[in-house]
């Protein structure tokens, strides 16, 4: 993941166990699983954003809501395990950032408030176990006002120096297909998979390939009717 200090060890999927539980246990070391900081290629696309409301989908422990809290956003985070939005919720407070808040939540069963963002991220939103991403993200975006922003960075391949990857890969054209639906709804600002430099376990150089997705939604349904 962009900015991530350390790959985490993936764990063959238990397939005994729900998303909650899987999520639960990946995060129930005494440790972080992840960096803590901003993945790169959300924070390069966001970066000229005006600030406004914004929800993150799947922020694990936060690194993406901290940050855009930090930018001036009014943040959300969203995700599955009760321990990682714990440990978000921590480093909001011991940083002072009243503007970054979470929730902990399973998204398939979570409607948000018609029109109520201007930017939803997802940062490497894929699981090993059962997810209906595709669902989550439309879902998501429907929320967007117009001229709100969706950001979604995937995996598009496992890292060059690993044969495989537990989750899901995401090519672009899968998540245009997807994801920019209905057309005339959306303004595709960026569709490109970008590699990105990072080293293997053993600290030799290697890459991430990233699928980075940005849409503009375009003015509401309604006003083009009635326009
Ligand atoms: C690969 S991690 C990415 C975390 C974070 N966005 C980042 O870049 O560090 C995927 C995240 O999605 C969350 N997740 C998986 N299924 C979910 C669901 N159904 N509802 C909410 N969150 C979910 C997991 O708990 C995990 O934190």
């Amino acid at each position: 993941m962009t900015a991530h200090q350390h790959t985490p060890q993936h764990d063959h999927p238990a397939e005994h166990l729900s998303p909650t539980e899987y999520w639960e246990q990946r995060y129930s070391g005494r440790e972080p699983i992840w960096s803590g900081k901003v993945n790169e290629t959300m924070a390069s696309v966001v970066r000229d954003f005006a600030p406004g409301a914004s929800l993150d989908l799947g922020c694990g422990e936060g690194g993406d809501v901290l940050w855009l809290a930090e930018q001036g956003w009014q943040a959300h985070g969203l995700d599955i395990s009760a321990t990682a939005v714990g440990r978000a919720r921590e480093a909001a407070a011991a940083r002072g950032l009243g503007s970054a808040t979470f929730t902990a939540t399973d998204l398939s069963a979570w409607e948000p408030e018609p029109r109520s963002a201007d930017l939803v991220t997802a940062s490497f939103f894929q699981s090993t176990v059962a997810l209906d991403r595709t669902a989550i993200l439309r879902r998501a975006a429907s929320a967007l006002r117009p001229g709100g922003h969706l950001v979604v960075t995937s995996h598009a391949a496992p890292s060059s120096w690993a044969p495989d990857h537990p989750a899901r890969m995401v090519s672009i054209d899968e998540e245009l297909e997807q994801l920019a639906r209905p057309v005339e709804d959306w303004t595709v600002v960026t569709a490109e998979e970008r590699p990105r430099p990072a080293l293997d376990p053993e600290g030799h150089a290697g890459e991430h390939l990233d699928a980075v997705l940005v849409l503009r939604r375009r003015e509401a349904a309604g006003a083009r009717v009635s326009a």
